[in-house]
């Protein structure tokens, strides 16, 4: 009977250590009835041996012969150009391919008759689509990442603590942009004993906020009158107007915080701006900004840079994070990993990797590539 052979390449982007499988998912998937094979090294960003993954039922092999034997071909981050050049006529490539950032990356690859399965693509509101989240599964663990990052970065305890040298007062926390990484920046604030506020122009976020036990921030926004579910529960860009009004409220509020986490983002959009200089000016010394949007295009704070952190002549630091979940390479990776199982659960059929275009999932995957 005939097998469909995938294989997982070690990533090549710089400072990325998560890998597209872990060897709890080789055996998923061997299970399956899928081959698979694994780039020599691949595991080791997350603490995977070559060793682990022949245990689990892999074939650990060199990029070369990986290209040469597999079906489909699974990546986290998109590919460098060596990669995406040994790909062959009639393979697929599966991973967080960021079509809207790098549109060139596959046409240029459809153009070679490689097919593309971007995971950044999937319809995230199908519940039976939701094992394969890929983003909502790494933006859990940037969010945790982050309020880690802040807890450290601070220098007070966040809870309140009665002891006898007196009392502490707790840290406030404002979260601002309340999706999957946001909502766990919350809650990991609260698990550490924080005082948490969070705000997002989805009004949908509030229940979940005040669900974690943190405040919903009650400022007026334009948004607020507008139902999500219609953009697949994504927000809007904002207007410049807009945007101003909406920084106006809110900079009262992030000036009197200790530690503000970033999270918003829209989607194929430049991160709206939410902190200015302006503001972090007013911040008290010794608070924290994390600036989780942090990217080439700009953050939602002025002046950050991905992976770098600055101390401000005022004493306050911002970091601009950079890939997070790759800092937690081995949650981060397990969890895509399973979020793949569940993709090629979906995507293999008696022993084929079939890509049916009337398939809601499958169809939205592959991005309009030409048929
Ligand atoms: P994201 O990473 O694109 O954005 C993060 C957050 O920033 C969003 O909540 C967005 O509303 C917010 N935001 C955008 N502009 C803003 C502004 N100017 N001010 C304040 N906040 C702003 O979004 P993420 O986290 O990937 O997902 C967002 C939403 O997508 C979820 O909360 C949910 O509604 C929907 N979703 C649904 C799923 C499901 O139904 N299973 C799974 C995952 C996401």
């Amino acid at each position: 009977m005939a097998t469909v052979t995938v294989g997982a390449v070690r990533e090549r982007a710089p400072g990325e250590r998560r890998v597209a499988l872990v060897p709890e998912a080789v055996t998923l998937l061997r299970r399956a009835g899928v081959d698979v094979l694994v780039e020599t090294g691949a595991g080791s960003g997350a603490w995977f041996t070559d060793a682990d993954y022949a245990d689990a039922g892999a074939t650990v092999v060199p990029p070369d012969e990986l290209y040469a034997r597999t079906d489909a071909v699974l990546c986290v981050a998109p590919p460098d150009p060596e990669t995406a050049e040994a790909l062959r006529p009639g393979q697929t490539l599966i991973g967080l391919l960021e079509p809207l950032r790098h549109p060139d990356l596959a046409a240029g690859l459809h153009r070679r008759g490689v097919r593309t399965v971007s995971l950044d693509l999937l319809p995230r509101t199908l519940s039976r689509a939701q094992s394969m989240d890929a983003l909502t599964s790494q933006a859990n663990v940037a969010g945790y990442k982050a309020a880690l990052l802040a807890a450290d970065t601070y220098d007070r305890f966040l809870p309140m603590l009665t002891t006898a040298a007196g009392t502490m007062r707790p840290a406030q926390v404002l979260v601002l942009g309340a999706g999957v990484a946001g909502l766990q920046a919350v809650a990991t604030a609260r698990r550490l004993g924080a005082v948490v506020t969070a705000y997002d122009v989805r009004p949908a976020s509030r229940g979940e906020v005040e669900s974690l036990g943190a405040r919903f921030l009650d400022i007026q926004s334009p948004a607020e009158q507008e139902p999500d579910a219609r953009r697949g529960g994504y927000a809007r860009e904002l207007t410049s107007e807009e945007q101003q009004a909406q920084r106006a409220a809110l900079d009262a509020h992030i000036a009197r915080s200790d530690i503000v986490i970033t999270t918003a983002q829209v989607p194929g959009r430049k991160p709206p701006l939410l902190v200015t200089s302006a503001v972090l000016d007013r911040m008290h010394p010794g608070s924290v900004v994390v600036d989780l949007a942090a990217s080439e295009l700009g953050g939602n704070v002025e002046d950050s840079e991905p992976d770098k952190t600055d101390v401000l002549p005022n004493g306050v630091t911002l970091i601009g994070a950079g890939r997070l979940p790759s800092a937690m390479a081995t949650a981060a990776s397990t969890a895509y990993a399973r979020n793949l199982v569940a993709l090629l659960r979906h995507l293999v059929r008696d022993g084929a990797l079939v890509l049916d275009p009337d398939d809601e999932i499958t169809s939205a995957l592959l991005g309009g590539e030409p048929s």
